[in-house]
């Protein structure tokens, strides 16, 4: 079976990386995740690409990522940001558009930029959720994907809605990355 090519991009705990590579090694899926780059080299996630046994794995420092990375992405097809925290160059997006996504943690388009679970507490909202969006030079504003809502109880704190967003972000992750890697394969054939 062909499959795309994918590269993950993370800065942190990793855990939409494993989710993932998880499905990533499903009999059905059409996606190779052969590149991991963390632009920090204390992110927890790098080790669970060890675990993984991704074949090229890398750090980088935030100062010129885009430059020193270039020359791993030449057979990519496609560049997942996971838990990512940088803005990647306009250049950079430009040359990428619609072969880089990335997941958000609210129902957009509520709820851009940090903290997003935080403000849809303080904002007393009644759901928030997670997105799956391409990435444009608008931070959070790109096309959506797929995207799941998620109720916000009384008793919720940023906590607790983080966790129950993280569970549905682990969801819809995969399914998103599946559905582009359809319509590549598609372009392609
Ligand atoms: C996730 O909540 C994701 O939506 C946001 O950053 C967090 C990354 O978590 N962009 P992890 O590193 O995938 O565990």
């Amino acid at each position: 079976m062909k499959k795309i090519q994918a590269a993950i991009f993370i800065s942190g705990r990793g855990s939409n990386l494993e989710s993932l590579i998880k499905s990533s090694r499903k009999k059905q899926s059409l996606v190779n995740i052969q590149l991991v780059i963390s632009n920090n080299s204390k992110a927890k996630g790098l080790l669970i690409a060890k675990k993984y046994k991704i074949p090229l794995i890398y750090s980088f420092p935030k100062k010129n990522f885009e430059k020193k990375i270039s020359k791993y992405l030449k057979n990519i097809d496609i560049i997942c940001l996971a838990g990512f925290m940088q803005v990647l160059d306009s250049r950079f997006v430009k040359k990428w558009t619609r072969r880089l996504i990335n997941i958000h943690p609210s129902y957009l388009p509520s709820f851009k930029g940090l903290n997003a679970q935080d403000q849809a507490i303080r904002a007393k909202a009644k759901y928030s959720g997670c997105t799956v969006h391409y990435v444009t030079s608008k931070i959070d504003s790109g096309k959506i994907i797929l995207q799941k809502k998620v109720k916000i109880l009384n008793k919720d704190n940023t906590e607790s809605l983080s966790k129950k967003i993280l569970l549905e972000e682990h969801m819809i992750y995969p399914k998103a990355l599946q559905k582009i890697a359809k319509k590549i394969l598609e372009k392609k054939s």
